[in-house]
């Protein structure tokens, strides 16, 4: 399965779209969308200021700016949840925002995108549960469309490690 769990800063990849957790403002932010934005440059931030907002568990893509140097044609912006306990819909629009960004990569003619550990920072979601969700909608995906290659890219050996384990978890059942 083309699906790779790697230890890294997302701001380093070369694949052709990288995905930044976002705020359904589309107003900036710190944490790997600062990041991100610091790697893309300032256009970015007006790039998305235009388009006026997303919904949560919903995604927008947009030029890299300055990552193309560096190979990336597109950043998209995907809106997570914040955790508010786990029975508000969070698990649904979790999975959404991870599905929309990836139709928005195959769309725009993709065969690599990278992800972050969406909502797990600010928004406050549960590790075990966050990975459960998140992997299960990539590999949902990739079952229609196995010439895709997902990088999921995260921060700290902590997180590696329980995403590990709900991978060896989803592929015992
Ligand atoms: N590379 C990869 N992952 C990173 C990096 C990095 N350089 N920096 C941070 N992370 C990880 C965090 O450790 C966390 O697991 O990204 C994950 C998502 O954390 P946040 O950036 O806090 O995103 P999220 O929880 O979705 O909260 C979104 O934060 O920045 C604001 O505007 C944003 O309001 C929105 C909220």
């Amino acid at each position: 399965m083309p699906l790779e769990l790697v230890q890294a800063d997302i701001s380093q990849e070369t694949t052709c779209a990288v995905v930044t957790a976002a705020n359904k403002e589309l107003a900036g932010g710190g944490g790997v969308d600062g990041v991100i934005h610091r790697a893309a440059g300032p256009e970015l931030l007006r790039a998305i200021r235009t388009l006026g907002g997303t919904p949560t568990g919903t995604a927008v893509i947009t030029p890299s700016f300055d990552l193309a140097r560096q190979g990336v044609q597109y950043v998209i912006h995907a809106v997570g949840p914040i955790w508010r306990g786990g029975q508000q819909g969070e698990a649904a629009l979790l999975a959404g925002a991870y599905r929309e960004s990836l139709r928005l990569a195959v769309e725009h003619g993709c065969d690599s995108v990278s992800f972050p550990a969406i909502s797990t920072g600010v928004y406050g979601y549960p590790l075990p549960e966050a990975a459960a969700v998140t992997l299960e909608t990539i590999r949902t995906f990739l079952a229609s469309h196995p010439a895709l290659r997902v990088r999921l890219v995260l921060h700290g050996a902590g997180t590696v490690n329980v995403f590990k384990r709900a991978l060896s978890e989803l592929e015992r059942a």
